[in-house]
Parts: structure tokens; C-alpha cells; sequence
């Protein structure tokens, strides 16, 4: 383990070499990046030797917790007997073989044909070029527009970034590419109108789908593109009558329909996918993160029949592909992280124990004087700070007391995420009792640290 000194000196020499993602260098600079060296099941430690409960799955990645010798163990194994070779060209090996009849067998029926990458974000950049390619070899090429929501996480490359919808990613460094719409967010909480039940927004929410198309000309819309459960936009859990009204649509125009599955595949509702649980039916769905629980990269998109069966019918080939498509060691690792989360029976257990578990620990702190919502689906949580529980008045400087929060969890030795003043949680799938019981106890004691520093900001 990293003494004191060697943190100081990793700090220092990260400042001046290390750009991090997302991330406030000036600040990184004066108070240094927490060095992370080890982790084993639901826990990580830090370079001063600090035990810290990861409520947030490394990057809601880390479904089966840290520490999987097996997984090492096969990625060992892979890189001894055939570390690399492409899959252009018309070539393949047994891993990649292996791994897309497994993902076709867990995958919504009509979704059969897999085509890979090693991020979230190449998974998107390959659905869109896949979608628009689609609509050029139906002979409608004027189908370009794909319309997503205000707040949509889809990664950080131009397309992806673009076709998601933070306005913050959006204004930084490049204008938002050509042919991207976004609609209103089902984030009934942050959204909705007095008195507006959840059902009602829902449908109203899904119709901003119908009005968009009608506003661009149904005859340019390629597709619709959504997560079934916004992650990284604040962990919003749309209304039960959002999604069957959104496919109404989507199935009234004749559009292709994009799940973003990167967070919530591989069972984080319960689900191997989210769709199975709402019961929608992408003609794609993009995966990451999970596939492996992140001890290698690699990400990709399982794609419907009706795709599929469109490239096949063309000799011209799809001008798209990475080096590491498909790549070996990461399909291998990929099996054996499947394996394991079937074997333990990880994903079931989302239903019967860990989600109603996360439920009733989040429930806890409804009536504390900070906490305006505390919602969850699965093993995805939120607790949203406000200053007015009544009105649902936030407090001014969006994102500061959501900061000032996420560093008391840093302290007390939890780690939860705030999108603005949105604390999130997606908690490791082998989370135990024992876990929610510690979960619980540092909540509550960060929630009163939180409101002790912002006491004099509450509504009377
Ligand atoms: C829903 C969703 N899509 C895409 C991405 C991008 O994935 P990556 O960071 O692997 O590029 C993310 C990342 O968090 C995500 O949450």
C-alpha cells in the first residue's frame, strides 16, 4: 500500500501530467485527486490506507464488486492463447463467436447481431451511423434527424455528445452536430406542474416525442434515442405511462427506436435489460460498462432484425469499425462476468432482495428537512436536496450543495454521486444487508453534516 509520502508525490505528479474527464483542474490542482489502490467485493481503499463503500459501482460498472480472481484469471488465460487479432475483414475467433450468441440469448427476442466497441460513446457513434445507414439502404436518406432528450447521457465523443442533451457538455467545446433534437426529460419531480400526477406527465412527456416529429416532418426522422432510466442526468425514473406512450409513437411513425442500455444493462432493474422490464422494443440497444464490470473495456450495440436484415441484403459493406471490436481478452472476461452474475443469481436478486433493500433504506429519509424526493428502480437510487420541501425550492448556485454533500460522503467513507443538487446511488448488484445497514447509518449522519452547513438557507 502507498505511503503518505508517495500520496503526496502521486498528487503532485497527477496535477501536472494527468488531464482528468469531467473534472475542475484548477481545483484538482490546489486540493490534489484521491488516490484509489485497491478494491475487494463492494469496498475500495485509498492510497492512506481508508476503506471506502462504493455506492456507485466504480461508474455504475462494477455489477459483481472488485476483486474477481476468476475474471483476472480468464483475461490471463485469453492473452496467453490469443491476446489480439482484429475482426475486420471477415474474420473472427471463438471468444467474440461466444459472446454474441450470449448476448442475442439475453437480449430482447428480435435483437440477434452484435457489432462492438470499447466505450459507451463508440457504442452510440456506431448506433447513429448504423441508424442512418439504415435509412440510405431503404432508399430514404433524407431520415437523418434523431430526436433525444434535454439531460440524455450519451458519452463524450461529438456525435454522442450531440445527441446527448447537457446543455453544459453541449457548450463547452464544440456546437451540437447537425441533426439532433431534444425534448422535454420524464423527470416528473424537476418537470412536472402543480399538481400534475406522474401519469399524466408521463403521456404529456412521451407526446413532446409526437410533437417533435411533427414540428421536424416525420418524412426526416430517423429515430428516437433514450435511456430507459436517465443515469447520469440525476437517476430519473420515468412514470409508469411514459414508455408504452412513447412506443405508441415511435411504432405510429415508423421510427427506429435507440435504447441506451449502457448503464442500465446487465441488471440493474432486475432485467438483463431495462427494455425487458418496461417492455418496449428497441430496434438497437447500446451496452458498456457492465458487460464486463468494467475490469476491461468494452461496449457495443445488439441490433434488431430489421437492421440486420437490411445490411445483409446490400453487398456494399458498412465503412465503420475499431481496432478493438470484438477484442479477444475483453469478450472473454465478458463471459465469465456473465457467468458469474448468473451463477450467483445477480440479476433476480435485483427484484427480490437488493432492490426492495435500496427501496427501504432510500425511504428512510423522506422526512428529513433536506430531502425533497428519495426515489429508486432496482439498484438505482436518488435522494434530491432541496431548500424548500413544500414548493420543491432548490438552492441557489445549482450544484453546491450537492458538492458540499458528495464531500461529506467522501470523508465519512461512502461514495455517492450528485448530478447538481441530485445525490444518485447505483450500488454494486452483491450488495448484502450488511452493506445497506452501513449505507444507512452514513446517509443519515452526511444529510445532518449537509444541513448543519446550510441550515440558514432552509424555508422557515
Ligand atoms: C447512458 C450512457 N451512455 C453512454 C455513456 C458513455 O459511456 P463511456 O463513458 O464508456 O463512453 C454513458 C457513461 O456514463 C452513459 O451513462
Amino acid at each position: 500500500m502507498t505511503n503518505r509520502y508517495q500520496t503526496t508525490q502521486l498528487r503532485e505528479l497527477d496535477a501536472l501530467h494527468h488531464l482528468h474527464p469531467f473534472t475542475d483542474h484548477s481545483s484538482l490542482r490546489t486540493g490534489g485527486a484521491r488516490v484509489i489502490v485497491r478494491g475487494e467485493g463492494p469496498y475500495i481503499w485509498d492510497s492512506e490506507g481508508k476503506r471506502i463503500l462504493d455506492g456507485m459501482s466504480g461508474l455504475w460498472t462494477a455489477n459483481v464488486g472488485y476483486g474477481r480472481k476468476e475474471l483476472a484469471e480468464v483475461a490471463y488465460a485469453q492473452m496467453l492463447e490469443l491476446p489480439f487479432y482484429n475482426t475486420f475483414f471477415g474474420t473472427t475467433h471463438p471468444p467474440v463467436v461466444r459472446l454474441s450468441r450470449t448476448l442475442a440469448e439475453l437480449a430482447p427476442d428480435n435483437l440477434n447481431q452484435v457489432f462492438y466497441g470499447s466505450s459507451g460513446s463508440e457504442a452510440n457513434d456506431t448506433a447513429i451511423r448504423l441508424i442512418r445507414h439504415y435509412w440510405m439502404l431503404k432508399g430514404e436518406p433524407k431520415r437523418r434527424i434523431i430526436i433525444s432528450r434535454k439531460n440524455a447521457y450519451h458519452g463524450s465523443t461529438i456525435a454522442a455528445g450531440s445527441m446527448g442533451g447537457m446543455s453544459h457538455v453541449h457548450a463547452h467545446s464544440y456546437p451540437v452536430y447537425e441533426g439532433f433534437r431534444h425534448i422535454i426529460d420524464p423527470y416528473w419531480y424537476g418537470e412536472s406542474e402543480d399538481g400534475e400526477s406522474p401519469e399524466a406527465f408521463g403521456i404529456r412527456a412521451a407526446r413532446a416525442l409526437e410533437d417533435e416529429i411533427l414540428a421536424v416532418g416525420a418524412e426526416n426522422v430517423a429515430a428516437f434515442a433514450g435511456e430507459p432510466v436517465q443515469g447520469a442526468g440525476g437517476v430519473k425514473i420515468p412514470p409508469e405511462s411514459y414508455w408504452p406512450e412513447l412506443q405508441r409513437i415511435v411504432d405510429k411513425y415508423g421510427i427506429l427506436f435507440l435504447a441506451d442500455e449502457v448503464i442500465t444493462g446487465f441488471g440493474r432493474l432486475g432485467t438483463w435489460f431495462a427494455s425487458q422490464h418496461y417492455g418496449i422494443k428497441p430496434d438497437l440497444i447500446t451496452f458498456a460498462k457492465a458487460v464486463t464490470s468494467g475490469y476491461v473495456p468494452l461496449s457495443g450495440v445488439i441490433v434488431g432484425d430489421k437492421i440486420g436484415d437490411a445490411l445483409m441484403a446490400h453487398p456494399d459493406g458498412f465503412h465503420h469499425g475499431y481496432t478493438f471490436s470484438g477484442h479477444p481478452v475483453a469478450c472473454a472476461v465478458a463471459l465469465k462476468n456473465l457467468e458469474i452474475m448468473e451463477q450467483e443469481r445477480l440479476v433476480p436478486r435485483v427484484k427480490e432482495v437488493t432492490g426492495p433493500a435500496l427501496a427501504k433504506m432510500l425511504a428512510k429519509f423522506k422526512d428529513h428537512p433536506l430531502v425533497g424526493e428519495a426515489r429508486s428502480i432496482g439498484v438505482l437510487g436518488a435522494i434530491e436536496l432541496v431548500a424548500d420541501k413544500r414548493t420543491r425550492r432548490r438552492f441557489a448556485e445549482p450544484g453546491r450543495v450537492g458538492l458540499i454533500c458528495r464531500d461529506h460522503f467522501f470523508r465519512e467513507g461512502f461514495i455517492m454521486r450528485h448530478v447538481f443538487d441530485t445525490m444518485v446511488t447505483a450500488p454494486p448488484l452483491i450488495w448484502t444487508q450488511e452493506q445497506f445497514d452501513e449505507a444507512e447509518v452514513v446517509i443519515g449522519r452526511v444529510l445532518d453534516l449537509t444541513l448543519n452547513d446550510v441550515a440558514g438557507e432552509l424555508a422557515a
